[in-house]
């Protein structure tokens, strides 16, 4: 459905206008949306903690054992009382945020570039962002006509004589990005140790505090354009940008949830009148959702400031629209009716959370797999982060001493709030870190990475299926050449679009990878390490792209292997001439 353009303009930015004056009213409506989330999630801000002794559980978060819907509301909220201000590259911080504080409070503020300077700014009352939308201005631009849309992405302009430079060059700016894998090799061949390898490249790459704020900033600013038409919804990032494994410059996911007025949870008088809503029907909840998709998609397109390169993708199995947002620079994937996928997030966040091992391992394998093209960014036959993820997970679970507990454990653990069924598949499982007890597994960060590329360089793939329910594997019930179970749709294979070549590929480096790390040249530091010669050395050496071209998973056609001594010789004749450039 598409609206008329000069009609849809008027519409929306009535109604955006309308939305600000309707604040206090609207954050009675959004208390209630988060009373329904909890209860269709079952989780509660206030999730019972037992006291029961003998804990071991490891939480290696800032955010400490607060549950994934905790931590998840507190950052929304935030969210709400923040804008996204582009700013002359110059900008004087101080008088910047003296100009700014005239309308309240500011409880946070960083700068970033991307396509030019910003600055995110959390105001401590949502009532600051009134005063400044009233002293906002819609700009006037003579030759082109603008749409009166007022959003939170705002621009600094300065009309003389205030000086915003004041000399100094410019404000420190967080990154945003990661840094090139070259680098990363350098840094990393300077540590002493793999285990300390592992640490540094997790620290590297993992989300800042910063970028997470962004993400959820990004999601606020979508939440008011969905809302000319679904006033009390809401948009929640999911995938890599909150289970505790994204990476800087991963993508955004973001997931447009309309439960809280779906009036499913509404109570109906058994006796007596009542009221109810005339709505149109659609063909299927499929149908619904792509309908929504394509009028929001449609208003982000044409109204959504920052917003370029908008797809609607209808068709996919999971409706979506996707662009890029450039003041943040995410690439952007904004789905709808998608819970099972934020049950997924939830329990990746949870198994990160209990053991620091498990978020090393994992950043470290991702990188590994990016590094030898085993995963991608374009969609293909490919194995993606997500499965990859899974299969990291099953193989702590499957160490003789089990780093991380099976879901149906988790499952026993979890109490009546926790208790949550979508679409018929049962998502229980505790949200209280405090109620796991973890066991006493010692091995350090080397061994694991050391076993994990053999335990998966002998898997039998060709009979078995990857399952972190059970925490076992099982015979196939499918031909796929790799097949991972979905932890919450237990009939489907997160793995399906995974063809023969690539798992072979995905195997044969594991095998490379294993047998190098028990070479003494790759896993201890050079000798030239002292002298600043800081050649590729343990998990460093396995990123190389020569590793790769050693096992033969580059190429299309099958070689010939050599003796394992022909490798090892040209793998380090391949490593010391390789020129690290910084
Ligand atoms: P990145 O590659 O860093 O973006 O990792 P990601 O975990 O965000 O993956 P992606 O953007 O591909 O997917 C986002 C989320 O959707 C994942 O974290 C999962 O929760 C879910 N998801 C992705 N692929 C599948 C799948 O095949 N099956 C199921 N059930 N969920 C999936
Ligand atoms: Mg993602």
């Amino acid at each position: 459905m598409r609206f008329h353009g000069s009609l849809s303009a008027a519409m929306a930015s009535s109604i955006a206008v309308c939305r600000l004056h309707l604040r206090g009213s609207l954050s009675k409506c959004f208390k209630k949306v988060d009373s329904c989330f909890q209860r269709e999630f079952g989780t509660s801000t206030a999730a019972t903690k037992t006291d029961a002794p003998n804990k071991k559980y490891t939480i290696d978060s800032k955010d400490g054992n607060k549950s994934f819907y905790t931590v998840q509301e507190e950052k929304m909220e935030q969210a709400e009382r923040s804008v996204l201000i582009s700013c002359p590259a110059k900008t004087n911080e101080k008088k910047f945020l003296s100009y700014l504080s005239r309308h309240g409070d500011i409880n946070k503020c960083f700068f970033y570039e991307s396509y030019g300077t910003y600055a995110v700014v959390e105001f401590s009352n949502k009532e600051s962002l009134t005063s400044l939308h009233e002293g906002t201005a819609i700009p006037s631009i003579n030759h082109e006509a603008t749409v009166p849309f007022k959003s939170r992405l705002l621009s600094l302009r300065n009309a003389g004589p205030v000086d915003m430079s004041n000399g100094q060059s410019a404000p420190p700016c967080q990154p945003q990005t990661t840094i090139h894998i070259n680098d990363l090799i350098q840094r990393l061949s300077k540590e002493a140790s793999i285990d300390q390898q592992l640490s540094s490249l997790t620290e590297t790459y993992q989300l800042t505090e910063e970028n997470v704020c962004l993400r959820f900033l990004v999601c606020s600013l979508l939440k008011d354009i969905a809302a000319a038409y679904f006033p009390e919804c809401t948009i929640r990032p999911f995938g890599s940008s909150v289970n505790g494994f994204g990476k800087l410059g991963c993508d955004l996911d973001m997931f447009l949830d309309l439960d809280g007025i779906s009036g499913r949870n509404l109570k109906r008088p058994k006796a007596g009148l009542s009221l109810e809503y005339q709505t149109k029907r659609s063909a299927s909840e499929r149908a619904g959702t792509q309908s929504i998709l394509s009028v929001i998609g449609e208003c982000v397109d044409q109204f959504g400031p920052g917003c370029v390169g908008v797809q609607k993708i209808l068709q996919a199995r999971c409706p979506l629209v996707r662009f890029a947002h450039q003041p943040s620079g995410f690439q952007c994937d904004l789905t709808a009716n998608n819970r099972v996928a934020m049950k997924s997030s939830e329990l990746l966040y949870l198994y990160g959370g209990l053991d620091r091992r498990v978020r090393c391992l994992v950043f470290s394998v991702r990188c590994w797999a990016r590094a030898h093209s085993i995963t991608s960014s374009i969609p293909g036959a490919w194995i993606s982060n997500f499965s990859l993820t899974v299969m990291v997970l099953f193989f702590l679970q499957r160490r003789t001493i089990p780093i991380l507990p099976t879901l149906d454990h988790l499952k026993e653990l979890a109490g009546p709030l926790d208790k949550s069924v979508i679409e018929g598949n049962d998502c229980t499982f505790v949200s209280d870190f405090t109620k796991i007890r973890l066991q006493d597994n010692t091995e350090t960060l080397e061994q694991l990475l050391q076993e994990f590329f053999e335990f998966y360089g002998t898997f039998a793939f060709n009979r078995m299926s990857i399952n972190i329910r059970k925490g076992r594997e099982q015979n196939k019930p499918e031909m796929s050449p790799l097949h991972i179970q979905n932890p919450f749709e237990p009939a489907l294979n997160v793995s399906k679009n995974v063809n023969g070549t690539q798992l072979e590929r995905f195997v044969a480096l594991c095998r490379e990878s294993a047998w190098m790390l028990q070479q003494r040249e790759f896993n201890v530091p050079h000798s030239g390490s002292a002298t600043g010669n800081n050649a590729p050395w343990g998990l460093a050496a396995l990123l190389m792209p020569s590793v790769s071209q050693v096992a033969g998973v580059k190429g299309r056609k099958k070689r010939k292997r050599e003796p394992a001594s022909e490798r090892i010789k040209g793998l380090l004749e391949s490593l010391k001439n390789s020129e690290v450039k910084s």
